[in-house]
């Protein structure tokens, strides 16, 4: 993976030094709380309900062990023993002390990590395909790309204060597992007819309060000038996207506003001026950085049956059908620890969890991990022949339930439980509907399901592009919920439908209840639930979900007029 060269070292290591400074001043009362805000931001310091939250990133989602045993240091030391993983392959501690995040964040430096622009409104945590690299349907890896655009946009003085937050995502891969359609920029690598390698240019995709997916402004771009042209997009943003309005400030509004025509039109107009110029991509420079990419020493194996010998194991078999994903190297297979165990919130890792998922990239996968934009841990490169003695190890530590792709590997927000925007909790209603279906034969009969819940409309949480969405909205100082259906991620990108009024957190796991009964009626062999609302769509499920009120005492449904 990337190592830190001088200069990274460098800049990490005078934002400290200027940082403790600023901690100092804080605390002595020299600088007031508004003065300090915009400093500890871009440092990834937020405040929050309870405490301060510290958002490291991940760039890509790559780990080496040492960063990870970081982690469990930093969790044991100055939180309360646990990290939480979110949708952008970086991770936040909730329970942070100001005083000791200049410690915490030379302790990151020290194994080549940092929080700069995980905050405001510059080019944030590039995020790709926890499997690139190791992909069997991968084109090239993407991550020496991803670099390359984290060293650009790095302090760029000229993307520090833009209009709002940007991000940017890149997948290698036929499947799109980096979810490039609902980024600011989301780039495909692809190979034109001479076989060239570039990149497809998705713009202005987004969630929040206006969720929209992406368009292509540019099907062929060649690779050599992806900073020219990103720069040239960053350009027309800068320029022309809305600074009096916050909701409307993103890209996509400008997008729309102008439609995606006329934008790609001033995009070309403004890399006339830059294409060829000294940021052009030379392949001594990719090069470089591709070095730091090669794939691992992997040793000649014959691909196996990792279920030979434990046929009658069905737990086994279970974990290998869900978690366990297909490498490129025969003898090699990509594993998925699942941070999803009913009963912890999604995403969240202990001290002990991350010490041990440590511990076995070392053993097991040439000290690597990767973080995923599902709130998982994979291992992308485990022997086939050691499948079953990893799958003993984790199980032990709560790190295999069965569940990668099913109801239960919910991408949830922190929500009302720390967050301070939220409208509503999100940890409790994933806490309960994991409760509810915690019956494996039944979540492996439904099949294919993404569960997604945010807090508020900020839509950390993905709940626009979930197959079910869940959203928190208060009224009247009360949590409710809404419900979408028909959302999903990957190749085929869509935004959810809202079936209805909201309901209680009471109500919650019924209507999952309900919304899984209208699938299992209505399926054809082998269909997703995404797939059958697709084709049925949301009437029949909108019906029956309301068709007799879900009991609570003093409440019936649809008297909340959040619809
Ligand atoms: C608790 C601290 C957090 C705060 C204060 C926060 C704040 C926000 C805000 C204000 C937005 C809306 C931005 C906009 O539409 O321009 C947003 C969006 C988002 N946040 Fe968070 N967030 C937090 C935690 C998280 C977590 C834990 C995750 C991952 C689980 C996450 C991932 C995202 C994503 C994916 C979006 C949607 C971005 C988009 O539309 O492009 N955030 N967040
Ligand atoms: S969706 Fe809302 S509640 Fe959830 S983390 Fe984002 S800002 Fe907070």
């Amino acid at each position: 993976m990337y190592q830190y060269d001088q200069y990274d070292h460098l800049i990490v290591r005078e934002r400290i030094a200027q940082y403790r400074d600023q901690v100092q001043r804080r605390l002595s009362g020299e600088l007031t709380e508004e003065e300090f805000l915009p400093l500890r931001l871009q440092n990834g310091l937020y405040m929050q309900r309870h405490a301060y939250m510290l958002r490291i990133a991940v760039p890509y989602g790559l780990l080496s062990s040492k960063q990870m045993r970081m982690f469990a240091h930093i969790a044991r030391k100055y939180d309360r023993g646990y990290g939480h993983f979110t949708t952008r392959q970086n991770i936040q501690f909730n329970w942070i002390e100001l005083e000791q995040t200049p410690d915490i964040l030379a302790d990151l430096a020290s194994v080549e990590m940092h929080a700069i622009q995980t905050s405001g409104n510059c080019i944030r945590n590039v995020t790709s395909d926890e499997f690139a690299g190791v992909a069997a349907d991968e084109i090239i890896d993407p991550r020496p790309y991803a670099e390359v655009l984290r060293q650009w946009s790095t302090f760029h003085p000229e993307f520090i204060a833009l209009p709002r937050k940007f991000k940017v995502a890149i997948n290698g891969a036929l499947e799109d597992r980096a979810a490039i359609a609902i980024h600011d920029i989301g780039l495909t690598v692809v190979k034109n007819e001479a076989g060239e390698i570039g990149f497809k240019v998705m713009v202005g995709g987004g969630m929040g309060r206006t969720p929209i997916i992406g368009t292509t402004i540019r099907e062929f771009l060649p690779r050599e000038h992806l900073l020219t042209y990103t720069e040239a997009i960053m350009r027309v943003y800068n320029q022309y996207g809305r600074r009096d309005n916050k909701y409307k400030a993103r890209i996509k509004i400008l997008l729309k506003a102008i439609g995606a025509e006329e934008f790609a039109r001033q995009v070309e107009e403004e890399w006339a001026d830059l294409k060829g110029t000294e940021e052009t991509l030379t392949l001594e420079e990719m090069e470089r950085v591709i070095a730091y990419f090669q794939p691992h020493p992997y040793e000649t194996l014959e691909a196996i049956d990792p279920r030979a010998g434990h046929e009658d194991n069905k737990a086994f078999a279970n974990w290998l059908g869900r978690n366990v994903k297909p490498h490129k190297q025969a003898g090699y297979a990509a594993v998925i620890l699942s941070l999803k165990k009913t009963g912890v919130p999604p995403g969240d890792a202990t001290a002990e969890q991350m010490d041990f998922m440590a511990d076995l990239a070392d053993r097991y996968s040439f000290g690597e991990l990767r973080v995923t934009h599902e709130q998982n841990i994979v291992l992308a490169d485990v022997k086939q022949s050691q499948l079953f003695d990893l799958w003993k190890e984790i199980k032990a530590h709560g790190l295999a339930t069965p569940n990668i792709g099913l109801l239960t590997d919910i991408i949830c927000c922190p929500g009302g439980d720390f967050c301070s925007l939220a409208n509503a909790k999100s940890i409790p209603i994933s806490a309960a509907i994991a409760e509810r279906f915690d019956h494996l034969d039944f979540l492996h009969d439904i099949g294919d399901i993404e569960l997604n819940i945010s807090g508020c409309i900020n839509a950390c949480g993905h709940h626009h592009v979930g197959n079910i969405g869940v959203l928190g909205v208060d009224k009247d100082g009360s949590e409710w919920y809404q419900v979408s259906i028909g959302g999903a991620q990957g190749n085929a990108t869509a935004i959810g439908k809202i079936i209805g009024p909201s309901f209680s957190a009471h109500q919650m796991p019924e209507v999952i209840d309900r919304l899984l009964r209208v699938y299992l009626r209505e399926r054809t062999p082998d269909e997703k639930f995404v797939d059958t609302v697709q084709r049925i769509g949301i009437a029949p499920f909108k019906e029956h979900v309301y068709a007799t009120p879900i009991n609570e005492p003093g409440r019936l449904v649809g008297e909340d007029e959040y619809a």
